[in-house]
C-alpha cells in the first residue's frame, strides 16, 4: 500500500516477528540449527568454585567445575525433584544436589543417590540432561545438538594468527538476528559511526566505499573498497554460519600497505531465548592490529569491550542519544525486529542475503539435511576470509570495485594454500597484478 502524510493511524499494526529465523527455544527449525555448532557459552574466567546458572537457546542450564578441575553443563533443574544446582555442590567427581544428596557426573550420569536404598536402580536407568563442552582460549564453548551428532570442534585459523585472545561476554535485550545482521550491513559504518556519530572507528571508515557480497564455505563476506590517503583498502567482513563473525582492526588507519591482516574481533550470537542474546568471543590484540595501541585488554571482559557503543552501562542515555553507536541501533529495532514493517532497499543487500542463507539452512535441517561442518585444513584448522590488505595507490590509479574484487578472488583462492603459505601468496599475487 502506498502511504500517504499523516497515515500513521493507518500503519499502527505490528505483525509477528519471523519465527523462523527468530524463534531460538526448544524444537523451533532455528533454535535446532544453531544448536547444530559449537556454541561459547561463557567465559572461563566467570566459573569460580560455585556453580554458574545459564540460560542458552531458551533452556536453563548450569555450568560447574568439579573439585579434580572437569567442567559439566547440566540441565538446571535436577531430575529428582527440580531443585537448582546453582546450589549444588561441586564434588571430587561431578556435582551433588543440595536437595537430597543426589550426585551427578559431568556426562550426567547419576553417581549416587544416597536417600534410597542399596537396591534402588534408578542409577542405572537413568540420566541429568547435559551436554559436551571443551575450553578454547579462555572460552567454555558447548554442542547442545542431539549427542551423536557432535562434529569436531573447530579451531578458526584466526585463534592461530599470533595476535593474544582477550575474551568478552555481553548480554544485549534484543533478539539474536538483529544482532548478527549487522555485520552484513557495511553501509552503517559510514553512516551511524563516521558522519553521523563522529569518527567512531576511525576517519578511514567514513570513505566511500564499494561494496560486494560474495559466499565463503562457511558463510559469506562483504568486500569493502575505499580510497584513503594515497591507499585503496579492502576489508572483508566474515559472517560464519549459523551464528558468528569476524570483523577487522577496529581502527584501521589504511594508511600503509599490508596484505591479509585478521581478526580483531571474533564473535558468537548466542540467544539467551528469543529477547536476549550473548555476543561472546574473543578482542584480538597484537601490534599490528592496533600499531597506534588505542586498545584496552583491561576493559574486555564481562560487559565490557574497549571500543564505543557496544553496551547500555558505558554511557549515559543523553550521551547514547547524542552519539549512538551499534547497542543502541540493535536494541532499538524492537525486542524482536519485526521484518514485515521494515522497507528494505538496496543498501540492503548483505543482510538480504544472510537471511536467505540462514533460511535455506534451517529449512534444510527442517527437513533432514544436516548442516555440514566447517571445513578444516589438513591440520584441523578452519581456514577463514577475515581480513584487510592496503595497497599503494596515486589518485585515480585503481577502480574500487576492480581492487575489491580482484583482493576477493585471492582471499577465497588462498584457502586452497597451506594456512601458514596464505598471506604470501596473496601478496605475490597482487605484486604480479600491479606488474602488468
Ligand atoms: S531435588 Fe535434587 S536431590 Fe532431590
Ligand atoms: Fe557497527
Amino acid at each position: 500500500m502506498k502511504t500517504q502524510p499523516y497515515s500513521g493511524y493507518l500503519r499502527r499494526a505490528v505483525p509477528a516477528p519471523d519465527a523462523e529465523l527468530t524463534s531460538v527455544g526448544p524444537d523451533t527449525p532455528c533454535g535446532e540449527y544453531i544448536r547444530r555448532a559449537w556454541q561459547p557459552v561463557a567465559m572461563l574466567s566467570e566459573l569460580g568454585e560455585r556453580p554458574l546458572a545459564l540460560r542458552i537457546l531458551g533452556e536453563d542450564l548450569v555450568l560447574f567445575r568439579d573439585r579434580s578441575g572437569r567442567i559439566g553443563l547440566l540441565h538446571l533443574h535436577c531430575m529428582h525433584r527440580g531443585a537448582s544446582l546453582e546450589y549444588g555442590i561441586p564434588m571430587e567427581r561431578g556435582i551433588s544436589c543440595c536437595y537430597h544428596g543426589w550426585t551427578f557426573d559431568i556426562d550426567g550420569t547419576i553417581l549416587s543417590t544416597p536417600a534410597e536404598p542399596p537396591t534402588s536402580r534408578i542409577r542405572e536407568t537413568r540420566c541429568q540432561g547435559a551436554y559436551r563442552v571443551h575450553v578454547h582460549d579462555g572460552l567454555v564453548f558447548a554442542y547442545l545438538g542431539p549427542p551423536d551428532t557432535a562434529p569436531a570442534f573447530p579451531v578458526l585459523d584466526t585463534s592461530l594468527d599470533g595476535a593474544e585472545p582477550v575474551p568478552f561476554a555481553i548480554r544485549m535485550p534484543c533478539n539474536w538476528l538483529q544482532v548478527y545482521e549487522n555485520t552484513q550491513d557495511p553501509v552503517h559504518v559510514v553512516y551511524l559511526h563516521t558522519r553521523i556519530s563522529g569518527a567512531q572507528f576511525g576517519d578511514a571508515s567514513g570513505a566511500d566505499q564499494a561494496i560486494e557480497y560474495r559466499q565463503t564455505p562457511l558463510g559469506m563476506i562483504n568486500v569493502q573498497t575505499r580510497r584513503w590517503s594515497g591507499h585503496l583498502w579492502t576489508r572483508c567482513t566474515e559472517t560464519i554460519l549459523p551464528n558468528a563473525n569476524q570483523t577487522g582492526a577496529i581502527w584501521e588507519s589504511a594508511d600503509r600497505p599490508k596484505v591479509f591482516q585478521r581478526s580483531a574481533l571474533t564473535r558468537w550470537m548466542v540467544p539467551v531465548d528469543d529477547g536476549t542474546t550473548l555476543v561472546i568471543g574473543w578482542r584480538y590484540f597484537s601490534e599490528e592490529l592496533d600499531p597506534a595501541g588505542i586498545g584496552d585488554r583491561a576493559r574486555v571482559g564481562r560487559q565490557s569491550i574497549d571500543f564505543i557503543g557496544q553496551t547500555e552501562e558505558e554511557r549515559s542515555y543523553e550521551e547514547r542519544q547524542r552519539q549512538p553507536g551499534d547497542y543502541e541501533v540493535q536494541v532499538s529495532q524492537r525486542r524482536i525486529a519485526v521484518h514485515a514493517l521494515e522497507t528494505l532497499a538496496s543498501s540492503d543487500q548483505g543482510v538480504a542475503m544472510l537471511r536467505r542463507l540462514l533460511r535455506r539452512n534451517i529449512r534444510a535441517l527442517a527437513e533432514g539435511t544436516v548442516p555440514s561442518a566447517w571445513q578444516a585444513d589438513r591440520e584441523g584448522i578452519v581456514p577463514t576470509y577475515v581480513q584487510d590488505t592496503v595497497v599503494a595507490a596515486p589518485e585515480g590509479a585503481c577502480d574500487l570495485a576492480a581492487t575489491g574484487k580482484r583482493v576477493a578472488d585471492l582471499v577465497l583462492a588462498s584457502a586452497q594454500q597451506p594456512r601458514a603459505a596464505r598471506r604470501a601468496w596473496i601478496a605475490a599475487r597482487l605484486a604480479e597484478a600491479a606488474a602488468d
